[in-house]
């Protein structure tokens, strides 16, 4: 087992004063705090090699989650096991075993050459000459770090930076890897650069992939399971693969039309009570859900009102449920609770 997550919740303590001088000199007098639960009683499992998605709308309680697990934060009560370690008790023994890179912010000294970062990292970890040597070759080779290794972390552009970040903390060969917006601010090349890199760190190496982000490419490219997050607490645990079949409901069904028809669109909104939106006066675009109609039914409907030249069933893309997620507009069934 790889981590072993058990009620682990987070409780801030933020001062609450009135504004203006007289309110903060009554707190002083006497301080008056209220209390914020980022992460609440939450609970999950991951086994080695997992690639996992922690994912949910902002302030829902991810970077907080990453924080404890990775010992930067400690709990207000649960308990955390990376690698059999209390990432809290044993900080150093923790991170030995983990690679963390949080795409805000970055792990290298900013005013020396990365390549003495690295040669840094490589005596802090107490890393083998022959590792180091054969990590940097790969890096090098996969991530083009020959282009800025020397110069300092200060001078790379962000793209290169990530690329940096991510090399240094894979050095020491990480059990786990923690990738909190790994791919934030980068272009798409980069972006689809640094995917096919954490899951093939992912795949060959076994390495357990934990990662948040709000580009859906990445949760769909790298992550076999998907745990959603929502005000601190986890409403769905689930394979990436089944999120599509539990949660994506609408289809759609896209006709040309032989004659524009501009009644048609009332008569299917009213009469059939389908989402319909006319892309150009010949195409129209109906909307249902899977539970009130076949796409037979749609197409068979429109076909007696008006005469179709061609038709095009849309499915269901994993990436409007994960946006559904993010906008907190997933409806959660009782049963989907693992
Ligand atoms: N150091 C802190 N002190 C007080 N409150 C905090 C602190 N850090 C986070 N919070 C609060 O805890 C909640 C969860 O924050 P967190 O950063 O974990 O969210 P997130 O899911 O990572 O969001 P985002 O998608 O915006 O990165 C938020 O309401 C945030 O304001
Ligand atoms: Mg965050």
């Amino acid at each position: 087992m790889s981590i072993e997550v058990t009620g682990l919740t987070k409780v801030f303590r933020l001062p609450s004063h009135a504004p203006g001088l007289k309110g903060a000199l009554k707190h002083i007098v006497k301080p008056q705090y209220t209390e914020k639960t980022a992460v609440d009683n939450v609970s999950f499992t991951i086994q080695d090699g997992e690639s996992v998605a922690y994912i949910g709308p902002n302030g829902a309680g991810k970077s907080t989650t990453i924080k404890m697990l990775t010992g930067i934060l400690y709990a207000s009560s649960g308990k955390v096991l990376v690698e059999e370690i209390d990432p809290f008790e044993d900080r150093m023994g923790n991170a030995r075993n983990i690679g963390v890179v949080f795409g805000q912010r970055t792990q290298l000294w900013w005013d020396i050459p990365v390549e003495e970062s690295f040669r840094l990292l490589k005596d802090i970890y107490e890393i083998p000459d022959a590792v180091y040597r054969d990590n940097i070759a790969l890096f090098t080779e996969i991530f083009g770090l020959g282009e800025f290794i020397q110069r300092t972390a200060r001078r790379l552009s962000l793209g290169q930076r990530m690329r940096a970040d991510l090399a240094a903390s894979l050095l020491h060969d990480p059990k786990v890897l923690y990738l909190d917006e790994p791919t934030i601010g980068l272009d798409i090349t980069v972006k689809e650069n640094m995917r096919q890199f954490i899951r093939r760190i992912n795949k060959e190496r076994g390495t357990t992939v934990i990662l948040t982000s709000h580009d859906l490419q990445d949760i769909e490219d790298i992550c076999e399971r998907v745990i959603v997050i929502d005000e601190g607490k986890i409403v769905t645990d689930v394979a990436t693969h089944k999120l599509q079949e539990m949660y994506a409901h609408d289809r759609g069904v896209r006709a040309v039309l032989k004659h524009p028809d501009p009644q048609l669109i009332r008569k299917l909104s009213e009469d059939l009570r389908l989402h319909v939106t006319e892309n150009d006066a010949h195409t129209i675009t109906a909307m249902f859900n899977i539970n009130d109609y076949t796409a037979y039914e749609v197409i068979h409907k429109i076909g007696q009102l008006t005469d179709i030249s061609d038709i095009t069933v849309i499915e269901p893309d994993i990436k409007q449920v994960i946006e559904k997620v993010y906008r907190s507009e997933l409806v959660v069934k009782e049963e989907s609770l693992l």
